[in-house]
């Protein structure tokens, strides 16, 4: 790709939107904590982990993965190593402001209590904030595919964490899993006055993202591809300027359909994030579970922008996008829109050296 498009988005500030935080967890990471914790894992090896990732039959066999690896996650301080270590390489990519989901129901589930899991993530948050310069919002997802119940009873064991928890959010399998299904404990957590966001329209249909606006009043869609099915469901997001948090390795590497070319492949080069941008929506790359799909935000930046031929237009408004549908307060979102015009006139400044010195050596020659 363009090296002067590649050095802009390795070196632009970023904002991450989409991430699981159990889905950081590296294959190396994964063996220590099971060493550590005398768990037996179904791998002989870090590198029988990393062949089983390379790819998945789409989320119902991505998220059984996903939700096994969790197991060697016992410890507060498991918990925020996993996290610390996410908020350390995601430093080297300039990631200022991430907004992190974690699945509490995967944890209280296999007997590890909710002040474990919570007072970990939580602490390595902050200390990243003091020490990283990365600061952060914490969004308590359900699961999805668990009863109304278990959620109502999950929003009970975090009511006296509130001051941690930032958002709710919703995901594992999509299909057969409407929102409507969690449209009163969205009510509920609603009554927080904290924002709700869901995954939708990953392997949903559109009136999945539909619902998600509608019934649970989310402030903005998880993925949200498939919304580009219903043109008037698009109009209607585009209307109200509301934020797709799209992730584009995960959907190679789940297969999922609307990327899969002639030959039964998936090819990123069939990625509608460009669309996205051209219709209006306000889409923003993200990375998902980068631990399981390797690629954290860089690498999914530099993966779309190729196979689409982004520019750096593209680039700027994707990365504009994440800045005005973040839960970040109106100050801070225009101090980030200052920063992302700083970094646009450094880079100006440097590529125009570039140029210059290439120039002056050719002549020398
Ligand atoms: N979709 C749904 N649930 C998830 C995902 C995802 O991409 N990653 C982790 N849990
Ligand atoms: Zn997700």
């Amino acid at each position: 790709m363009d090296q002067s498009l590649e050095r802009f988005i390795k070196g632009m500030p970023k904002i991450e939107l989409h991430l699981h935080i159990e889905g950081t967890l590296e294959p190396e990471m994964m063996f220590a904590l099971a060493q550590d914790n005398g768990i037996q894992l179904p791998f002989a090896n870090v590198e029988e982990v990393k062949e089983a990732y390379k790819s998945y039959d789409g989320l119902k066999e991505f998220i059984p993965l996903y939700l096994g690896g969790m197991n060697v996650l016992q410890t507060e301080q498991d918990f925020y190593d996993l996290t610390m270590a996410y908020l350390k390489k995601v430093k080297s990519q300039n990631v200022t402001h991430t907004e992190i989901f974690f699945d509490p129901q995967g944890h209280t589930s296999r007997g590890v209590a909710f002040e474990t899991v919570i007072n970990g993530i939580h602490r390595a948050l902050k200390d990243g904030e003091r020490d990283l310069g990365i600061s952060s919002k914490l969004i308590m997802s359900f699961l999805r595919d668990l009863s109304e119940a278990d959620a109502f009873d999950t929003l009970k064991q975090a009511m006296p964490h509130m001051d941690k928890i930032d958002g709710f959010g919703l995901d594992n399998p999509e299909l057969g899993h409407p929102p409507s299904k969690f449209e009163r404990v969205f009510a509920e957590c609603r009554k927080t006055g904290k924002p709700v966001v869901a995954h939708a329209g990953e392997e949903g249909p559109p009136e999945y993202v539909r619902e998600a606006r509608d019934l649970l009043k989310v402030s903005r869609v998880d993925h949200g591809d498939r919304s580009l099915e219903d043109p008037a469901l698009v109009k209607d997001l585009v209307a109200e300027g509301m934020g797709l948090t799209v992730c584009p390795v995960c959907k190679v590497k789940l297969k999922q359909s609307s990327i899969i070319n002639a030959e039964g492949k998936p090819d990123m080069k069939l990625h509608q994030l460009k669309t996205m941008l051209d219709l209006g929506l306000k889409a923003t790359v993200n990375s998902d579970d980068p631990g399981y799909f390797s690629a954290y935000i860089t690498e999914n930046f530099l993966a779309v922008a190729e196979a689409l031929n982004l520019t750096r237009d593209d680039i700027v408004q994707l990365s504009r996008n994440a800045i005005d549908i973040s839960f970040l307060s109106p100050e801070e979102k225009k101090q980030k829109h200052g920063e992302l015009d700083t970094y646009i006139k450094r880079a100006d400044i440097i590529e125009a050296r570039i140029n210059s010195s290439a120039g002056t050596l050719l002549q020398a020659m």
